[in-house]
């Protein structure tokens, strides 16, 4: 077997479209335009790459951004004081805090100070919790979102599958298993530290890997058929080349489905994350809810 690529690219552009068109529509009837804030603390050359990458998608379609780039040695209270003016500020739509901050700043007294209407990461506990009820009326994490509507693009059944995902983080794998399991899939939450995660891995009917680290299941791992999604961004340890979790050649010979590193997850992500600022827009605007 030969895996077809889901082409993540490709299903971002096709979403970006019809936001295109949602925020045009809301231009002509509010006369207002939408906009994404990215507070960045620091100087993280990814986190700083991952930031110009969003402003870009959202300059694309003719949205409004801006970056607030704060010293590495911003106390949180100086965070937080810069968090309160945005959610106060009726032109901000949407605020993004990049993760991770400093450790000196706790990441989840800052998150949990963003207004829920404004939280377009998805990350504010009120959002992550109405998402483990069921309820995805809320704005939700653009990642797994991203993933789930990859794999709806591409018409794989989430009902009834195993779906197997490495990943224990709030970021990732916590909603992703929501998600998943909202659409009537059985979810095994796996990480680093499970025993035989090969032995797991190779019941998936849907394998999505975000552990970060290279080759932690290998072609071996992973059931004939299977659909493999990886959402990791890692530097070889051989090449240096930008890869994901799952050596891409050797998993095309057994799987069905499979995501390319880079083009994959990542144009996803940021297309989900326009349209959560829209979705956000509309919240806060009270316009009846566009489909994004
Ligand atoms: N760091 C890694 N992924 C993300 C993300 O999706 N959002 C934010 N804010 N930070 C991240």
């Amino acid at each position: 077997m030969v895996a077809k690529l889901l082409d993540g690219k490709k299903a971002a552009q096709g979403c970006l479209g019809k936001f295109r068109a949602a925020l045009d529509a809301i231009k002509a009837g509010t006369g207002r335009v939408p906009k994404l804030c990215v507070v960045l603390v620091g100087d993280d050359p990814a986190s700083l790459l991952y930031d110009r990458k969003k402003m870009e998608a959202a300059a694309a379609i003719g949205m409004d951004s801006e970056l607030f780039h704060l010293p590495a040695g911003t106390t949180e209270t100086e965070l937080l004081a810069l968090i309160a003016k945005l959610n106060g500020d009726k032109s901000a739509s949407g605020i993004l805090v990049q993760l991770p901050l400093p450790a000196h700043i706790s990441e989840l007294g800052v998150l949990s100070a963003i207004d829920p209407a404004k939280d377009v990461d998805g990350f504010h506990p009120l959002n992550q919790g109405r998402l483990a009820l069921g309820d995805e009326t809320g704005l939700v994490p653009c990642t797994p979102l991203g993933i789930v509507r990859l794999l709806e693009e591409y018409g794989v059944a989430l009902d009834g599958a195993h779906a197997v995902v490495i990943s224990d983080s709030n970021i990732v794998g916590r909603p992703l298993w929501a998600l998943l399991l909202n659409r009537g899939a059985t979810v095994t939450t796996c990480h680093i530290r499970t025993g035989d995660l090969g032995g797991i891995t190779r019941t998936a009917d849907i394998l999505v890997s975000a552990a970060g680290q290279q080759d932690i299941v290998g072609a071996r791992d992973i059931r004939p058929g299977a659909v493999v999604v990886d959402v990791a961004m890692i530097r070889d340890s051989k090449t240096g080349r930008l890869r994901g979790d799952i050596d891409q050649e050797e998993v095309a010979k057994v799987a069905r489905l499979m995501t390319p590193v880079p083009g994959g997850v990542g144009p996803m992500t940021v297309a989900m994350l326009i349209g959560n600022t829209i979705r956000a827009f509309c919240m806060q605007d009270g316009i009846a809810d566009v489909e994004v």
